[in-house]
Parts: C-alpha cells; structure tokens; sequence
C-alpha cells in the first residue's frame, strides 16, 4: 500500500532518540527510594522528587534536555523562551510490571528514557482517543494494517539506551512485562515558557520551585 494523500491533523508526534552514551552503569539506582501505588505493579521514585535534578543525573540531564530542546525546535516548531523538568522518575518494571492507559497533565512534553530493557519487553502503545457522542460508521474492522494514519494504536521499542519524546496529553501504556529483566525507564515531564510577541494577549508564565 503507498500512501500519498497528506495526513491532515494528526494527533502527535512521538520522536524517538538515541543515545550515544550507555548512561545505566553510572547511575546509582539505590540512591533513590521508591514506592508501589495503589492499583500499579511497578516501583516508582517518590512523588514529588524530581530525580533529574539530583547532582548525580547531572549527564543524563544534560542528554535529555538537548533532546527535548531538538523536540521543541525542530519537531513542534514552538516559538518559547525557555522550559524545565517539572518532574522526572524512574520506573522499574519487574516480571508483571504494566502501565496502565494515561497521560500526563500539568505538562507540554514528556519523554522516556530507557536505562534498562531487553529484546521481549513491551514497547510503549500510544493511543488514539475516540471521541464518539453519536452514532457513527466504524471503518476499524475494515483497515488493512500498517497505516499509521488510521490506526488506532501505534507501539514504539523501548530500546536500551533510547528516549521516547511526545506531547503530555496523548494516552498511552504499556502491556505486562513478561521477562525475568527489569524494565526501567526514566520519564520526565516537561513546562514550557511560550514566547509572546503580542503583549494584549494573556500570558501563561510556569515558575521552577526553588528558583
Ligand atoms: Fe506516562
């Protein structure tokens, strides 16, 4: 099937970045403490410690926020004058470990990066969001496959070493690990501070705590 019709608005942009530094080996992952919530079956950094910013994640940070300034620049083509990590952790899926269909509020972009994974874990599914008040003809059970304008779920790899970068509010999870190997990923989310030419207009401003 060759597609040459022109996708018009599509939900997002998923961009996935690699990364030339094996950044697992220097991290201390004992350093930090971690929590199981309710109803979840993975380990999660406390709430409300934003790992990122601790002195010994000063690389990784270093890596991700060149990314996410590539994503803002060259992938959204936002005009802004400046964001920051409004909260980051670590995600460690043992055998079992899931994550359930969210998004992630208070936040402009977000991102994954894979410290740890293997061939056989679950990629990460975004979602389409249906939206269907009234009655309608459903196509679904009628597309070939393979055509990311129509689907309604597309998976990306959670490759070692790797970052998924994408808007805060698109859904999205992931199915039970079913590997003895842990899954860990470190996830970040991300405020930006829009540049505003026009001084009539309101102007949303986003303040770092602590600074
Ligand atoms: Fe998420």
């Amino acid at each position: 099937m060759t597609i040459s019709g022109v996708p018009i608005f599509p939900s997002g942009i998923v961009k996935q970045y690699n990364c030339p530094i094996p950044f697992y080996d220097d991290i201390d992952l004992s350093s930090f403490s971690y929590e199981k919530y309710k109803g979840s079956t993975k380990l999660r950094t406390e709430k409300f410690v934003n790992v990122l910013l601790d002195p010994s994640l000063k690389d990784i940070a270093t890596w991700i926020e060149m990314q996410a300034k590539d994503y803002l620049d060259n992938e959204l083509g936002l005009e802004y004058e400046d964001f920051f990590f409004s909260e980051s952790w670590i995600n460690i899926n043992g055998k079992g470990g899931e994550q359930t269909i969210h998004n992630h509020s208070n936040s402009i972009i977000s991102g994954t990066y894979y410290l740890k994974s293997s061939d056989g874990h679950p990629p990460l599914d975004f979602h389409k969001v249906k939206n269907e008040a009234e009655p309608f003809i459903s196509l679904t059970e009628h597309l070939k496959q393979g055509n990311p304008s129509t689907a309604l779920k597309l998976s990306f790899p959670c490759t070692q070493n790797s970052m998924l970068v994408f808007q805060s509010q698109l859904y999205h999870g992931h199915m039970a690990n079913l590997l003895e190997e842990d899954r860990i990923g470190l996830s970040w989310n991300a405020l930006v501070n829009f540049r505003q030419a026009d001084k009539n207009l309101y102007r949303i401003r986003f303040v770092q705590e602590g600074t």
